[in-house]
């Protein structure tokens, strides 16, 4: 087996020696490579941000993460270009030129990362396309289709937004000899098993369960988005850690499902949610409405579908989403797979039907989709926060009558929930404003909510009702009968 190590801006650092809770920020800090910054150590505020070469088809993408919630030993065989990488004084790249001549850095606590992120978005090699310079303002996309999404994930504390955003939208295309744009066309490093001091890359899924079976007290990671926090502000500690984010079995993405084509979506657990958005495109409308408003780019590049679910978090953003659309979970353990019903997934307050040695493997949506769906997230800010409360639905109406009503809440129990009662109210009506405001008092009745510092529970309550009322609205005079 190769010695562990790393590649940062095209030199290779060792890992063998790293402790296992060092995260890349502290690596790279450790080595002298200070631009990347500590803000939070919770994945808010992206000062902390580096660029990953990570698998896009056959080539490559420069991906941001949160090097803060990443453990360095996650990164065994990776490639890492931090902001000393892109550009040097003498010699800015251009997203550092531009910030500097638009003054779009001050104290320059947060640039290094706002640097990582606009560059992944400087090469996202479908940006250029999307350009239309004669289109009218957009307040999210440049003229030269710079998604501003993309550094929504950084916070600055001193020079404000607008010339940071000026900075982005005057970015050119990469010039022809560009390294990182031409390093896009090749393949990213492919995953390779790690052996480290108390943790463990898997090379398939046969030796993940072989390594949890060995290690019945280890902690399993996968984005770390989660556990990166636990360790970095709770100061946790694992007796061993077991990464499946490269798991190949736990990386599929396909129409067909196993029983034949048509019958299901089948999500890999250890993809990425963006690379789930990227891969499902706008086929699965009602996740297409969760992505914008699941944390930042930056949290979705690391976040894996199968962590947001197994670490049952009762506000948790797929559950209610995945929950409408009746999805099934794949759990994969020593004595073979098994199939749950998302909704028994859940056993209470973070507990769920894991069994020790078990892993979520993959997440069935069985098809056809509903054809109305809608995801509403009620949560302090629009982007970038979590939810008080969610609502997923999915409902087919065939002449004007529902004939299926299915709903997902989050925020109102302490696990993710369907409204049973209110779908049982819904369906066999005729869908119509009086439906509608009958299934609204209904939905607020659900759940048990509670008081907390984000909302209150006759607040949550209200929101639930007001979900439905709002959809409706939304609705109104769009031909919804097939
Ligand atoms: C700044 C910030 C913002 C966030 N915003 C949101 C938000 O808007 N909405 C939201 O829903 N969440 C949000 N989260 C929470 C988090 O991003 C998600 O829960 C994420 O999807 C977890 O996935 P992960 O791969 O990072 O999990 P990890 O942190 O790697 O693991 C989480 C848990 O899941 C377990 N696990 C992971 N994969 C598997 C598997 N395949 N099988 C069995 N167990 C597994 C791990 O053992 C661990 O207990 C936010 C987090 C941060 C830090
Ligand atoms: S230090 Fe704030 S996101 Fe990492
Ligand atoms: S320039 Fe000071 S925090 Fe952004």
């Amino acid at each position: 087996m190769p010695e562990p190590q790393v590649t940062v801006n095209g030199q290779a650092r060792p890992l063998a020696g790293v402790p296992v809770h060092t995260n890349v920020l502290d690596l790279l800090r450790g080595l002298g490579l200070t631009g990347a910054k500590e803000g939070c150590a919770e994945g808010e505020c992206g000062a902390c941000a580096v660029l990953v070469a990570r698998p896009d088809g056959a080539g490559t993408r420069w991906t941001p993460v949160n090097a803060c919630l990443v453990p360095a030993a996650a990164l065994d065989g990776q490639e890492v270009v931090t902001a000393e990488g892109l550009g040097s004084p003498g010699n800015l790249h251009p997203v550092q030129a531009e910030l500097a001549v638009r003054g779009g850095s001050q104290c320059g606590y947060c640039t290094p990362g706002f640097v990582c992120s606009m560059a992944a978005e400087y090469y996202r090699a479908d940006r250029a396309s999307l350009a239309d310079p004669d289109a009218g303002p957009d307040p999210e996309h440049g003229p030269n289709g710079f998604d501003l999404h993309a550094i929504g994930g950084n916070l600055c504390r001193c020079t404000g937004y607008r010339p940071i955003r000026d900075a982005a939208w005057a970015l050119g295309a990469p010039v022809p000899g560009d390294p990182l744009a031409e390093r896009q066309s090749g393949p990213a490093p492919a995953p390779v098993a790690t052996r480290l001091d108390g943790f463990a890359r898997p090379a398939d899924l046969a030796e993940a369960l072989s390594l949890l079976a060995e290690h019945p007290d280890a902690t399993v990671v996968a984005g770390s988005t989660d556990w990166g926090v636990e360790a970095n502000l709770r100061g946790r500690r694992a007796a061993y850690v077991v990464a499946v984010d490269r798991v190949p079995e736990l990386r599929g993405l396909s129409t067909d499902g196993p029983d034949g084509p048509g019958g299901a979506l089948e999500i890999g657990a250890a993809l990425t949610l963006s690379e789930v958005e990227r891969g499902l495109g706008d086929s699965v409308p009602l996740l297409a409405q969760v992505w914008p408003l699941f944390a930042s780019r930056l949290i979705r590049n690391s976040a894996t579908i199968g962590g947001n679910l197994a670490t049952a978090s009762p506000i948790g953003d797929l559950a209610p989403a995945l929950l409408a659309l009746e999805a099934r979970l794949v759990l994969a353990s020593a004595d073979g797979d098994r199939e749950v019903p998302l909704a028994a997934f859940f056993t209470g307050y973070r507990t769920t039907v894991l069994r020790p040695g078990e892993l979520v493997r993959s997440v069935r949506v069985p098809t056809p989709l509903a054809r109305l769906t809608t995801f509403r997230k009620v949560a302090k800010r629009r982007y970038d926060d979590i939810s008080s409360v969610a609502v997923g639905a999915a409902f087919d109406v065939v002449d004007g009558t529902v004939v299926r009503a299915r709903i997902g809440l989050g925020g109102v129990a302490a696990t993710p929930l369907r409204a049973l009662r209110t779908e049982a109210v819904l369906e066999g009506r005729a869908w119509g404003e009086e439906t509608v405001e009958e299934a609204a008092t209904v939905l607020a009745s659900e759940g048990t909510p509670i008081d907390d510092q984000r909302a209150s529970a006759a607040y949550r309550s209200a929101m639930l009702g007001n979900a439905l009322r709002a959809w409706w609205a939304d609705l109104a005079g769009q031909e919804v009968a097939r």
